[in-house]
């Protein structure tokens, strides 16, 4: 009879760490990556390193709902690897590294989702442009109830002279490093330069202490949508 208990001890166990585990991967919370711009897209995520999406495309990452340090996703463009998964993107490169590495973020001018989970059973997500912008995007929740960040704006072909980069649209921060618009004694206000940002993007972060209007909540278990270029083309 020994040998027969300690088996189906051990089944038990077994049969409840199962359960545990499928239990977690029902909880992950979902982002769907979706590239609906008319040219490939390297997305980059942190936590969850980099996919490749060809237009049309669409990248489900699974991350823990108690991301509460933290992440980013972003869209590269224009990037070359070789087989070892180095090399460069014209814009939101993160380091020469197909797989971008967690803390790490990507190359100014970049447009950034931002989100951080499970906090006081909340979600906190949004759009931020104080890296600049380079791709149109949508940032938005599965659940119809919590509001959606649209920045769809033509950044890119309204960018004044000044702040114009290759593949995209610097924030005056970047460019003109002064106080004014990098707030790193934080205080500052809205700038024109940070106005034309937010006319593009009325939900995203346009300046250091933009937070008011720029964050937003969901309930803790939520899944979302990250879509570049919602509106088609570049
Ligand atoms: C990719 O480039 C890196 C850096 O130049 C180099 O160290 C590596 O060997 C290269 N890998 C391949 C497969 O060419
Ligand atoms: C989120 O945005 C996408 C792209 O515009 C849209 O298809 C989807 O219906 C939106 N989801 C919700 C819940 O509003
Ligand atoms: C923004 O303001 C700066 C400084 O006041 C000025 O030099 C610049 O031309 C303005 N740019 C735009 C796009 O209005
Ligand atoms: C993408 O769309 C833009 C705007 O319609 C167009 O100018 C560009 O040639 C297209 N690119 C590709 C690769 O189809």
């Amino acid at each position: 009879m020994k040998p027969f208990k300690n088996l189906s001890i051990s089944f038990f166990y077994f049969f409840v760490s199962t359960l545990f585990f499928i239990s977690l991967l029902a909880y992950a919370a979902r982002f769907d990556i979706k590239n609906n711009c008319n040219i490939t897209i390297w997305a980059a995520a942190t936590p969850g390193g980099g996919r490749q999406i060809n237009p049309g495309g669409t990248w489900s990452l699974e991350v823990s709902p108690n991301t509460k340090g933290g992440g980013r996703i972003w869209a590269r463009t224009e990037c070359i690897f070789n087989g070892s998964g180095v090399g460069k993107c014209l814009t939101g490169d993160c380091g020469g590294l197909f797989q971008c590495q967690d803390g790490g973020s990507g190359a100014a001018p970049c447009t950034l989702a931002e989100y951080s989970l499970g906090t006081l059973n909340m979600d906190f997500y949004d759009i931020s442009l104080v890296d600049g912008f380079n791709v149109p995007m949508i940032f938005n929740s599965t659940s119809p109830e919590c509001s959606g960040i649209d920045c769809t704006g033509d950044l890119n072909g309204n960018c004044p002279t000044e702040l114009k980069a290759p593949g995209g649209c610097y924030n005056p921060c970047a460019v003109f490093k002064t106080e004014e618009y990098c707030c790193t004694g934080g205080k500052c206000k809205a700038t024109n330069y940070s106005m034309f940002l937010k006319g593009g993007c009325p939900g995203a972060y346009s300046f250091p202490m933009d937070d008011i209007t720029s964050t937003y909540t969901c309930p803790s278990g939520s899944n979302y949508n990250v879509v570049f270029c919602p509106l088609g083309s570049l």
